[in-house]
């Protein structure tokens, strides 16, 4: 067969299946010459009758199919295929998942491995210690601590200037405790040691604007020695203390990724550390790998953090000088050759440093998944050199990198960035063990939302995990799902992270299951309350709804099945059809009242007209909307609405009397720094501080800050504005019960603020 039939036929592979983006990737890229892995994708055991992921929500928007059949030209880049979360694995603990692993000197009782990352807590021991502490007693197979701490003493001072509040010497820091914690659980424990490339300052207000590619030639070649010195020794330090090895950070923004490609080695060509061969490139990061070991031995694991695909996301199409997958390879072999016990991968992208470590999010566009952070979209048939499939919401992204790299190394491989088997059961277990990874490599899922992740994975209890959401609140604030980590062992949860006893013998009666009200019956059940959760109509409050115009990218129906079976967990009886009223209140006489109702929505705006309707955001779905739609909010609700729309092709204009910034008010900033420039781009227009005057056929009136009346061409107004408090009934039963008010109830916020709300409210009550 010639080589253009082999293409022909590569193409021609469904991009729909278990792993199948990749496997027609890997064929496509084998026609062209790249010597990929041939033969057969690993396929999904059969689902079993009811065996798609129990913990899949199951919310699907009449309008916009996640098959990619909406209007918008963008649902058609990267169509999104949610058959892959199915389950059909029985006895987990029996899979390859949960089989032991080598690597270096050290045996893993599991292939789940906790990525290095920033706790937020790095200098406060307590916190420190406990967190480390849960993730390895919660069964992961090792952990890997983060890198905030100053390792190079001289280097690191000088350039991570942001960093340096946070930064202590080893022998200072609470690693030794950290370290020593981990191991009382049998788990090894390496640390991270990263250094990031001079001029990369990480100011959280940067984010999205960064734009900037930090070049190699900024390091004189005192830095240089002074870098390999510092991390030979710091590793030596590390050791001393008590850690089995370290994560060397050489990916994204890190100095020695700026020395493996092209695009950030501008050194001279005769340059020993510059770009004209393999071995310049890699050499400072060979040069550690080697004196690591000669000062602490063989034994002392050291694993590295590379760039398993890249691109530059800032500026499609310059990548004449990023690394092709041969070069990737090459530079993975000098790293084994030097000594590198294992390899993680995770997606190099140049310009917005988020996107390195957080590559879903260019999946949290509903119906524009794969947008940058510029605006501008990754086609994944045609990016990253084509290993890697775009067509599960970012899930497994970087597992067809893994599968190349690993075809050409003999240490193992593994990768991170949404690896979240409890999502996906097959599918990570099919690539596990037909050899495209060794391990899989978790922060989020792990660290933040369930520190039991690996346990419950093991024992079969998928629905008793709590799921990240990959909402991106945890960069810079507190996680949706799991208030904890940053308050534990304050004032706001004194007790750390296990909840107190009950406060004695108490009724609780928790009114609305939403978010917040199934939050803060769990919690008050735990402590050992009696606790009775009415709802008027069934559990789940907003989110069902939220899923079906956001996408289940933030997995809210796994968030809502989460929360209800919890609810079985802990015993809590739950009353679904029952609207409470206060004398309802009265009669049933609880101890404590928890009203978490929910917010009340304002009456319309105005009212419509025959061809410009006036209707409410949860009448939008099933409404017909014309072409041209003014949405009115700046608060998530709205913000999800007219990303909705404008997926489908509408041309949108959302209107609030609020400033431009309160666009998107209640999501994450990070995500918002994902999805907004895509908004734009695809032609949504915002009209801050302005009101809606009044509505006439085919057109609207909006006054403006300036005090002047625009007309616009609109099909259909949806009101979308910021809900009121809801807080009549505990107003009426003040003075009477011990009442208290969460969620949107309080504040029509975000589900954050209804889990944070529901779960501190019930700590301490
Ligand atoms: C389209 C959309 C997009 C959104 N996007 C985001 C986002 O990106 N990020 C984010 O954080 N949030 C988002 N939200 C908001 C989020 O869903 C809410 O903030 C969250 O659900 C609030 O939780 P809650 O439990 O306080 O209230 P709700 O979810 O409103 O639940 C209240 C419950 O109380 C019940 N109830 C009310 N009165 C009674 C009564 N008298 N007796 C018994 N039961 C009663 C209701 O039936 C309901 O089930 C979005 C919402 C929508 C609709
Ligand atoms: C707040 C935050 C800080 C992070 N800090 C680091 C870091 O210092 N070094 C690193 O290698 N990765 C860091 N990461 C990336 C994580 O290790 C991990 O790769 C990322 O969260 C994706 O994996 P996940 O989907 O399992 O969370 C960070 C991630 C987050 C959310
Ligand atoms: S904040 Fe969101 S993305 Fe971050 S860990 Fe929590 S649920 Fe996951």
């Amino acid at each position: 067969m010639s080589t253009m039939e082999e293409t022909k036929t590569a193409a021609t592979v469904s991009r729909r299946g278990f792993l199948g983006g990749i496997g027609a990737a890997a064929l496509g890229a084998s026609a062209l010459g790249l010597g990929l892995l041939g033969g057969c994708a690993p396929q999904p055991r059969a689902a079993e009758a009811g065996g798609e992921a129990a913990a899949s929500g199951d919310a699907t928007s009449p309008a916009l199919s996640q098959t990619g059949s909406a209007a918008s030209p963008y649902a058609q880049i990267n169509p999104q295929d949610w058959d892959f979360t199915t389950n059909s694995i029985e006895d987990f603990a029996n899979t390859t998942m949960f089989s032991e692993l080598k690597i270096g000197s050290l045996t893993l009782k599991n292939r789940l491995i906790k990525s290095a990352a920033s706790s937020m807590v790095p200098n406060e021991e307590q916190k420190a210690v406990a967190y480390h502490g849960r993730i390895a007693a919660g069964g992961m197979g090792a952990v890997l601590v983060e890198g905030s701490y100053i390792m190079l003493e001289r280097l690191d001072k000088r350039v991570n200037v942001a960093d340096n509040d946070m930064r202590m010497t080893i022998e200072e820091s609470p690693l030794a405790a950290i370290c020593a914690e981990v191991h009382s659980y049998d788990v090894p424990c390496l640390v991270q040691m990263k250094t990031a490339t001079p001029g990369i300052v990480y100011l959280w207000e940067n984010m999205g604007e960064e734009g900037e590619t930090h070049k190699a030639s900024l390091l004189s070649d005192a830095d240089i020695q002074m870098y390999i010195e510092d991390t030979i020794d710091g590793a030596a330090r590390l050791q001393a203390i008590g850690f089995d090895g370290i994560d060397l950070n050489a990916a994204g923004d890190n100095l020695p990724a700026r020395f493996f490609s092209r695009f950030g080695n501008d050194r001279a060509a005769d340059d020993p550390y510059g770009p004209a061969t393999i071995e310049n490139r890699t050499r400072i990061a060979c040069e550690i790998i080697r004196g690591i070991k000669e000062r602490c031995g063989a034994d002392f694991v050291v694993q590295v953090l590379v760039n398993g695909a890249e691109e530059n996301d800032g500026a499609l199409g310059d990548n004449a000088l990023v690394n092709t997958p041969e070069e990737t390879v090459a530079i993975c072999q000098a790293l084994e050759a030097a000594g590198a016990d294992a390899l993680e991968l995770r997606l190099g992208t140049f310009a917005f440093h988020e996107a390195q470590f957080v590559n879903d999010g260019v999946f949290a566009g509903y119906g524009y998944d794969g947008a940058t952070s510029f605006g501008t979209f990754f086609d994944f048939d045609s990016h990253f050199s084509g290993l890697l499939d775009g067509s599960h919401s970012g899930c497994g992204l970087i597992m067809g990198a893994c599968r190349y790299v690993k075809q050409h190394v003999s240490i193992p491989v593994g990768g991170v960035v949404f690896m979240d088997p409890a999502l996906a059961p097959d599918y990570f277990e099919n690539a596990l063990s037909e050899g495209w990874l060794d391990m899989i490599y978790m922060h989020r899922p792990v660290a933040n939302c369930d520190a039991e992740y690996a346990n419950k994975l093991r024992e079969g209890r998928i629905d008793e995990i709590r799921p990240c959401c990959r909402c991106l609140n945890c960069l810079g604030g507190l996680c949706r799902v799991n208030p904890c980590n940053n308050s534990v062992f304050t004032d706001a949860m004194p007790e750390g992270y296990e909840v107190r006893p009950a406060d004695g013998d108490k009724n609780v009666m928790v009114i609305g299951g939403g978010p917040a009200g199934m939050e803060a019956a769990r919690v008050a059940a735990e402590r050992g309350y009696a606790v009775t959760l009415y709802e008027k109509n069934g559990l789940g409050g907003l989110l069902d709804f939220a899923e079906m115009v956001k996408g289940k990218h933030e997995s809210l129906g796994r968030l809502r099945n989460y929360l209800s079976r919890m609810l079985e967990v802990e015993g809590v009886n739950v009353v679904t059809g029952q609207e409470v009223d206060a004398a309802f209140v009265r009669e049933q006489s609880p101890d404590v009242v928890i009203v978490a109702t929910g917010g009340v929505r304002p009456e319309l705006a105005a009212a419509g007209t025959a061809a410009t309707p006036v209707i409410g955001v949860t009448d939008f779905l099933a409404s017909e909307v014309g072409e041209r739609v003014a949405v009115l909010g700046f608060n998530a609700q709205a913000t999800d609405t007219a990303h909705y729309l404008i997926a489908q092709g509408k041309k949108v204009t959302v209107i609030a009397p609020e400033p431009a910034e309160a666009f998107g008010t209640g999501q994450a900033m990070m995500l918002n720094a994902f999805v907004k420039p895509a908004f734009f781009a695809a032609g949504g227009r915002l009209m801050p501080e302005c009101t809606l005057k009044s509505v006439g056929d085919g057109e609207i009136v909006v006054a403006n800050s300036f005090g002047m009346d625009v007309a616009l061409a609109c099909d259909c107004v949806v009101d979308a504005s910021t809900m009121s408090p809801n807080t009549a009934l505990a107003d009426e039963l003040s003075g009477e019960f011990d009442v208290h008010v969460i969620g949107d109830a309080a504040e029509p916020l975000s589900i954050q603020n209804a889990i944070t709300t529901g779960n501190l409210t019930a700590r301490n009550c």
